[in-house]
């Protein structure tokens, strides 16, 4: 039996940076970085039903319902398990977003023997997101995050770490942006006292550049992780 994992999520605004700061840090912290909106891109490059269920939602910004979000999530768990029965814990990315799937976590949790240990919050104010969502491009193949201005690949088009084609995500027009922040601001930022009042919240400064965001977030998180 492999012993108790340490788990850590990143909670904050579409944009303020959650997917490139987990891939930065969660190597350096011996952490997996599941992101949910990873596995929703991964099942939508595939064909069939269920695949035409989350393109319904994902493409509009809005959510994908709770049963199934959790289903996707617990799948991935179990299959760290079988893979990697050493690993010593995830860093979640994009959940929970809700208080259904804040509860759902924390019962998986406690069934598995588990433990939260942080919530990093990336703060950042809502015209920054705008101007990143705006100039974002993602590699089709292996998911990297750059962006036109601020993070370009060295190779207009193509991906710097494995190659593929760098592309703008069908989620990042200007509609599915306003509604992705809206829901955002309705229904994930309430879970930030959530975390607070627990003690797990961590407020970090994410208008700042790439590499010193990491350098905050490793900081506030050694102590919890004891690295
Ligand atoms: P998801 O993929 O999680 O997208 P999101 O929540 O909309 O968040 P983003 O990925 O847009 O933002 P981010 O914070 O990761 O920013 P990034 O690092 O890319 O979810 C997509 C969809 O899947 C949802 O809308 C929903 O349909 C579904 N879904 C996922 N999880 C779900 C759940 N739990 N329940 C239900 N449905 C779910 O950075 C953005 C840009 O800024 C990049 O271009 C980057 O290069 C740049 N940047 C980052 N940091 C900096 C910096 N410090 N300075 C300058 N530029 C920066
Ligand atoms: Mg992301």
């Amino acid at each position: 039996m492999a012993s108790k994992r340490t788990h850590v999520l990143i909670i904050g605004p579409q944009g303020s940076g959650k997917g490139t700061q987990a891939a930065l840090v969660a190597p350096r912290l011996g952490l997996v970085h599941v992101a949910t909106g990873d596995l929703f891109r991964a099942l939508m490059a595939s064909e069939g039903a269920l695949a035409r269920e989350v393109r319904s939602y994902y493409e509009r910004g809005a959510l994908v319902p709770d049963d199934l979000t959790v289903r996707v999530l617990l799948s991935r768990l179990e299959e760290l398990d079988r893979c990697d029965p050493d690993y010593r814990g995830v860093l979640l990315d994009g959940f929970p977003r809700n208080r259904a799937q804040a509860e759902a976590l924390d019962a998986v949790l406690r069934e598995r023997g588990d433990e939260l240990v942080a919530a990093i919050h990336l703060v950042v104010p809502r015209d920054v997101l705008i101007e990143r969502l705006s100039g974002r491009l993602v590699c089709q193949q292996c998911g990297a995050t750059y962006h036109r201005t601020f993070n370009p690949p060295r190779q207009p088009g193509i991906c710097d770490r494995c190659g593929g084609p760098v592309i703008q995500r069908s989620d990042d027009t200007p509609e599915a942006i306003a509604r992705r922040l809206d829901i955002y601001e309705e229904q994930t930022a309430p879970l930030l006292d959530y975390y607070r009042q627990r003690g797990l919240l961590i407020d970090i400064v994410g208008d700042r550049p790439i590499d010193e965001v990491s350098r905050a977030i490793l900081a506030a998180l050694a102590p919890r992780l004891g690295a």
